[in-house]
């Protein structure tokens, strides 16, 4: 049975978290650490991925050396935080496919509203990550899921760098299949479905749109 949460505690991780929660740190420095954290997460979310070995001739003699197994991964980036994470994690894993899931929420009925929606083929072969920084509702992550169950996805883990404690039980009731791989588990969401303490908006921390 795998977890449904992990919590990343490593000091390199947690360090890196608190400079980029700190409002005095510039776009330039978030995007950084962003790419940096994103990449030690992707090390923790691929720690059991199958393997498999491949006969190499080293210079010395031919040896049995372990390869990653299984079709390529697919990361998929829920906009526009997402893109934030995408980056370096691609940098980890250069060949992993990639695909997009555009959401925004209908300020009458609250639901989240597909804008777009691009993703690899062969999604039920591939074990899918979706990356986005904030599970704050849970609303739009959980609506992401569920598109990417649709279009066939069956393997979902999901990667983020804050996390509610409303916005993991959300997850866990809508989909108990997906892990979720976080740096930090915050206080609670305010009225605004804002996580506190948190690092305010993701977006326009990493984009500078403030
Ligand atoms: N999205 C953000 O960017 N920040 C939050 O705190 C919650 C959702």
């Amino acid at each position: 049975m795998t977890e449904h949460l992990i919590h990343v505690q490593h000091p390199l991780v947690q360090h890196k978290l608190s400079i980029m929660r700190d409002k005095a740190t510039s776009t330039a420095q978030f995007r950084q650490l962003l790419r940096e954290i994103s990449q030690l997460l992707a090390y923790e979310i691929t720690r059991n991925l199958p393997m498999t070995t491949r006969s190499i001739e080293t210079p010395m003699q031919t040896m049995d050396a372990p390869v990653l197994d299984g079709k390529k991964l697919a990361l998929v980036s829920i906009l526009r935080a997402g893109n934030g994470l995408l980056d370096g994690v691609l940098e980890l894993i250069p060949s992993a496919r990639v695909g997009f899931v555009g959401l925004y929420r209908d300020e009458k009925t609250l639901k989240p509203v597909e804008y777009y929606f691009k993703v690899p083929t062969a999604l039920k072969d591939r074990l899918v990550i979706a990356v986005d920084p904030m599970l704050a509702t849970g609303n739009s992550s959980v609506a992401a899921i569920d598109r990417l169950k649709q279009a066939g996805a069956v393997n979902i883990r999901f990667l983020c760098l804050l996390a509610s404690p409303e916005g993991i039980a959300r997850m866990k009731e809508a989909h108990p299949d997906v892990q979720i791989v976080t740096a930090a588990v915050d206080s609670h969401l305010n009225d605004h479905g804002y996580i506190v303490p948190g690092l305010g908006d993701a977006g326009d921390r990493m984009f500078g749109t403030k």
